[in-house]
């Protein structure tokens, strides 16, 4: 179907896509497996990525959003019709509602679709700008960052979470080498412990010091002086500075302005929404009881029955936010209150 293009492959720590003669693949890493098991899933059916990306077994803001282009140009390239691959892409635009990164990519594409290799070419030309966006956010982010510091991070922001090296960790990891010998305090992120399955996996393989502490440790962590700056992405920066990001993160911000520590939230263009005015216009999913029930799938501690309130996300005010951290600007208050965002 894209036969006069010319082949591609393309990497990351979380994903494989091909595209050559033998047709397109694409493979994710189940990263609801991990530590435990390196295992790749199947992401070539728009069904079976949407089932990925609800269950978490790919996700992080970016990452959603290059996994379903990619999913999209897969079928493309297999000649599905244009009709068809509208109705796919506006699934996978619907599979989370909180990381704009998602609706963004589709809709990169769905004028496309009556186009089939300029949709793959678009989509596999939004696997390399996010690459390069983790390269501005790691480079600019890192100039702050002090020697000797401690770091505390929230979720996970590194390779998994992009095609790139990351968000906030790919700033973390850019200034381990450079030397600066910083260490990481990761927050282990309940329910489903982002920080402590895949942010200590990823770490740990970077060679990358850190302790794993449980999220209710962090305030006893920063009154006893150990936590100089916090870093955490985003999944939607609305246009006054106002961001969603993992449960979890705004009491973060609160302990960071309470301790006068700096706190930066890290992510790439394509993670700001103008169209949300302030934070209470982010749509904040909320997930399965199940998750604070119990571990799902390996263990429960609650009552069956236990009633649950388990949002994905949380909102941080813009007012708590040191600077806004993206690939192609560092943005201060007056920045964002001049309409840097909007
Ligand atoms: O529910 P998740 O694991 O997809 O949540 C991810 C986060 O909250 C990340 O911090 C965010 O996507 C930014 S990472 C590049």
């Amino acid at each position: 179907m894209t036969a006069s293009l010319p082949s591609r492959r393309l990497r990351s720590l979380g994903l494989r896509y091909q595209r050559d003669a033998g047709g397109a693949r694409l493979e994710i890493l189940d990263q609801a497996a991990l530590p435990d098991r390196e295992e790749w899933r199947d992401g070539a059916e728009p069904e079976a990525m949407i089932g990925h990306i609800r269950a978490l077994r790919v996700r992080g803001a970016p990452m959603i959003g290059v996994c379903a282009a990619l999913c999209l140009a897969v079928q493309a390239d297999r000649g599905a019709a244009p009709a068809r691959l509208r109705e796919d892409a506006r699934a996978l635009r619907a599979a989370r509602p909180t990381a704009v990164n998602l609706m963004e990519a589709v809709d990169r594409l769905l004028p496309l679709c009556a186009h089939p290799e300029a949709l793959v070419q678009a989509a596999e030309a939004l696997f390399e700008e996010e690459v390069a966006r983790s390269e501005g956010m790691a480079t600019r982010g890192a100039a702050l960052v002090q020697p000797g510091e401690g770091i505390l991070t929230h979720c996970n922001t590194g390779g998994l979470a992009t095609s790139g090296a990351g968000t906030a960790l790919a700033v973390i990891r850019r200034a381990h080498e450079q030397g600066k010998g910083v260490h990481v305090w990761v927050d282990e992120t309940r329910p489903l412990l982002q920080g402590g399955r895949l942010t200590a996996w990823e770490l740990g393989r970077l060679g990358i010091p850190y302790h794993l502490l449980p999220d209710g440790a962090a305030g006893l962590l920063f009154a006893r002086g150990r936590v100089q700056r916090v870093l955490v992405g985003a999944d939607r920066i609305a246009g006054n500075g106002d961001f969603a990001n993992k449960i979890g993160t705004f009491p973060l911000a609160v302990l960071a302005r309470h301790h006068g520590v700096p706190f930066h939230v890290v992510a790439p263009r394509t993670t700001v929404d103008p169209s949300c005015p302030d934070g209470t216009a982010i749509p904040i999913e909320e997930r399965d009881a199940d998750e604070v029930r119990g571990l799902v799938g390996r263990l429960r501690w609650a009552p069956a029955d236990a009633p649950v309130f388990n949002p994905a996300f949380d909102v941080t005010p813009a007012a708590l936010v040191t600077s806004w951290i993206l690939d192609d600007a560092v943005l201060d208050a007056e920045d964002v209150a001049a309409g840097a965002l909007a």
